[in-house]
């Protein structure tokens, strides 16, 4: 059954799960805002929120839909990469909940245009910051105006489209890409085979990377396989490894005493980073196990509040195909 947070431009996961670890929670950051499920969510059970989205869609879409909350002063929107967010929020400001809800929203994956699929015909896009064409949105916090928006060199990935990747990246990058982000064991023949093919054509539609593939993984490869590698390329194609990485110290930093950060994973690579992270702040020490005295900080820096990943239940995962791959963990800051 779907719960009222879903709209046809997302339905959030693990909706009931984040707010019990937020409870007495009043100020909010959404660092992954998308269609605005999570951030409504948070509004309702009481908080104020603040929205982050790289993408000008997320930012339109969550700004028209929490309308309401804008003109009460209860929720802004910022268009930008959370992995910036130390300079993208206000000095000085923390939060009594954060939320990282990661990879693209549904919208992202749907719309044609975006070329973040493998339907067949479908243009080589991938780019979370590509301009989406919608009109000016008064987000309450700025004017939001997609065609004039500023791409902050610190936001923007080093490719514009994962035909820009295809085309121009290093047999190493692209075998880093396909092992690393694609569990794919056959990485470094698949990137050979990519060079190849692109010095007779470039890579410009979605059978392209799917030819390619076909040819290394052998006919019998499908969907699964072409979902998993197409978001290997989005994952190289956006930095995402890289941004969360950044951005997990930083956001830990931003948190209230007391606060949680909570994250909702979809990818090994990435639920594994902030396993790690999240490990380590709540040990007293994280020095060299063979060193005789500890030189480290000594103290915990919160507590892991979640042992194992909190994943979907039966009647969520009947409803909401994407909550199948999510993975929430959180961590609360100390007093
Ligand atoms: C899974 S969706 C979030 C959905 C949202 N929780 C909801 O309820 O609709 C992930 C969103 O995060 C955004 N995103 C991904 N990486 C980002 C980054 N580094 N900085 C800011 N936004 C990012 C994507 O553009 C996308 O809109």
């Amino acid at each position: 059954m779907p719960t009222r947070y879903d709209s046809a431009y997302h339905a959030p996961v693990l909706v009931e799960e984040v707010l019990a670890l937020f409870t007495g929670a009043s100020r909010a950051l959404d660092c992954t805002l998308g269609g605005g499920g999570h951030s409504a969510a948070m509004l309702d059970a009481g908080m104020d929120v603040t929205g982050i989205d790289r993408d000008p869609a997320a930012i339109a879409e969550a700004s028209r839909r929490l309308q309401p909350a804008i003109a009460d002063g209860r929720f802004h929107a910022i268009r930008g990469n959370y992995a910036d967010a130390e300079s993208l929020l206000p000095a000085d400001v923390t939060y009594d909940a954060i939320l990282l809800d990661l990879g693209v929203s549904s919208h992202q994956l749907d719309e044609p245009a975006r070329g973040f699929s493998f339907r067949e015909g479908e243009r080589l896009g991938g780019a979370m910051e590509q301009l989406g064409g919608h009109e000016t949105v008064d987000s309450g916090w700025q004017t939001v105006d997609p065609s004039t928006v500023d791409r902050r060199p610190s936001t923007v990935a080093p490719w514009h489209s994962a035909a820009h990747f295809l085309n121009e990246a290093s047999l190493a990058d692209l075998t880093s890409a396909f092992r690393e982000y694609g569990d794919e064991p056959r990485g470094a023949r698949l990137a050979t085979e990519v060079i190849r093919r692109r010095e007779r054509r470039p890579f410009a539609l979605s059978d392209d990377l799917v030819g390619a593939i076909r040819a290394v993984l052998g006919a019998r490869s499908g969907p699964s396989d072409f979902a998993r590698l197409f978001q290997a390329v989005r994952i190289a194609v956006n930095d995402e490894l890289s941004g969360l990485a950044r951005a997990l110290p930083a956001l830990r930093d931003r948190l209230a005493p007391q606060g949680v950060l909570a994250v909702i994973a979809y990818h090994s690579g990435e639920d594994r980073r902030v396993k790690l992270a999240f490990r380590e702040w709540a040990s007293s020490c994280v020095c060299p196990p063979k060193q005789p005295v500890c030189t480290c900080r000594g103290r915990p820096l919160g507590t892991l509040l979640t042992r194992k990943p909190i994943t979907a239940g039966d009647a969520e995962l009947a409803h909401n195909v994407r909550a199948r791959s999510a993975h929430l963990r959180a961590f609360r800051r100390e007093a």
